[in-house]
């Protein structure tokens, strides 16, 4: 350990269980030196294990549903008090499509679906930036990052209407990055995450296949939940205070892979 957020401040969304990006995130966190408030949708607080990891981390639980305004205010307000000051990194590792999970497929889509998935899945990161910004909640050259996928720039037809959300949660981060840099020094990213065998991926259908593909075309194969996590704690640190409005693949280099050799070999007689 190397105590790279010794003194962070910051908030986690988003840990479910011990697969999620964000569990991961947070144990490592701890591990560098960072005090965090945990959060998730109440609905997460009685399926997942999240109290589990509070314990684990020394972490306070706020419970908030990342669409609601009422929520997110308390969160901030709380989270500030509880840490005893502004916050120095925030991270929003929450996604969903009601679309995907009642099995509607793209070209027969429920719009009130679709409405939900989109406010949970991207407009909650504008949500989450508004609140911390009018609150005036981040300190100078803190740092927010959420998770995304590449089939915001490709498509990938399983991934549904996940895919039109990760594209607007991408645009959030650079419009909401050029006013959050502007004025407060803070700086706003996207990780672009290999496919990870989570409750939220492993909901994508074909999920399996999915992963095995991504794996062959990866020259450095997938990037796993724990290696995400590493990457965003780089993110969180002062070593990347002037990287901000990126959408970063970290993928092991699949987004740049036109076809690899092992699947190839798949159709060479
Ligand atoms: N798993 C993958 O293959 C993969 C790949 C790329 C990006 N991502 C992204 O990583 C992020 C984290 O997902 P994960 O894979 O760790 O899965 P996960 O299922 O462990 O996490 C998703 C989280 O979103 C939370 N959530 C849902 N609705 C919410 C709401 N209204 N308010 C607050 N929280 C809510 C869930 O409770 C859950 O904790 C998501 O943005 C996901 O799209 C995942």
């Amino acid at each position: 350990m190397t105590n790279l957020l010794k003194g962070k401040k910051g908030i986690i969304f988003g840990a479910l269980d011990e697969n999620s990006i964000a569990w991961k995130t947070a144990e490592r966190a701890h591990e560098e030196g960072a005090q965090f408030v945990l959060t998730n949708a109440p609905i997460a607080m009685r399926m997942g294990q999240i109290k589990e990891l509070a314990e684990k981390t020394n972490s306070e639980i706020i419970p908030a549903d990342a669409t609601s305004i009422e929520d997110l205010t308390n969160l901030v307000d709380q989270s500030m008090v509880i840490l005893g000051g502004k916050l120095d990194f925030v991270l929003h590792s929450i996604g969903m499509s009601v679309n995907v999970r009642k099995g509607r497929a793209y070209t027969d889509e429920n719009y009130d679906f679709t409405a939900k998935g989109w406010d949970v899945s991207a407009l909650s990161f504008h949500k989450v930036m508004q609140t911390l910004f009018k609150k005036d909640a981040m300190n100078e050259w803190g740092s927010i990052v959420a998770l995304t996928y590449m089939a915001a720039q490709r498509t990938f037809p399983d991934y549904n209407d996940m895919a039109d959300n990760k594209a607007y949660l991408e645009s959030i981060a650079r419009s909401f990055g050029y006013f959050f840099g502007k004025e407060k020094n803070v700086r706003v990213n996207t990780i672009s995450q290999s496919p990870t065998p989570t409750t939220a991926g492993k909901g994508v259908k074909g999920f399996d296949g999915f992963i095995s593909f991504a794996e062959k075309m990866s020259p450095l194969g997938n990037a796993s939940a724990l290696d995400c996590a590493n990457y965003t704690l780089t993110l969180f640190s002062d070593l990347t205070r002037k990287v901000t409005m990126q959408n970063l693949f970290h993928d092991g280099g699949f987004s740049n892979t036109g076809v690899s050799q092992e699947i190839v070999d798949v159709f060479q007689e």
